[in-house]
């Protein structure tokens, strides 16, 4: 398998806009087009990225990298997805390392992000990959915290 993370372009943004989650995970995570759309609103710290294993576009991600971040946080996850067809073979966790990977090269020393408790969503996925809760909630969502 081999998975990598690449620019949007106007070769893959189609593939991209198209991709799309499982019934009852839209609560979890905001669809493609809007998370586009939010790129292109934040371009300056976000850093969106299709998730290709392949050769094939499977997936999203974005990442925000901002050092002046209101929170403390500048390195965060903002969205990862696979779609529902894609999903449990192994391509969120390789998108994840990559993903921390670019941190690293950043110098980053830890990575935040926040997801939706709930019956179907990710939380289970983030712990398995090491973050930890913080104790602290973002509206609706609990964040947490990866050391690198
Ligand atoms: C969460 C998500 C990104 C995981 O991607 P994936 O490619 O299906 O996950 P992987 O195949 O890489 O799984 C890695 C590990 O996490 C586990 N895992 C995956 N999804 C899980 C979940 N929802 N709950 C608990 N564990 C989960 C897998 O069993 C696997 O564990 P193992 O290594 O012990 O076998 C994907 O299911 C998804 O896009 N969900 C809908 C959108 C969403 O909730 N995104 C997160 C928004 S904050």
């Amino acid at each position: 398998m081999a998975v990598e993370l690449a620019e949007i372009t106007a070769d893959n943004l189609g593939e991209v806009y198209d991709l799309a989650v499982g019934p009852g995970q839209n609560e979890f995570v905001a669809s493609n087009p809007w998370s586009l759309a939010q790129a292109y609103a934040e371009r300056k710290i976000a850093w969106p990225r299709a998730i290709v294993a392949d050769g094939t576009v499977v997936g999203f991600i974005m990442l925000q990298f901002d050092p002046d971040d209101d929170d403390g946080r500048p390195y965060q996850l903002w969205r990862l997805m696979i779609a529902a067809e894609h999903q449990g073979k192994g391509y969120g966790r390789a998108a994840l390392a990559l993903g921390v990977e670019e941190c690293r090269r950043r110098n980053a020393t830890e990575l935040f992000t926040s997801w939706v408790p709930g019956d179907g969503g990710p939380e289970g996925f983030y712990l398995g990959l090491g973050f930890e809760p913080t104790g602290e909630w973002d509206d609706d969502e609990k964040v947490a915290r990866l050391a690198l």
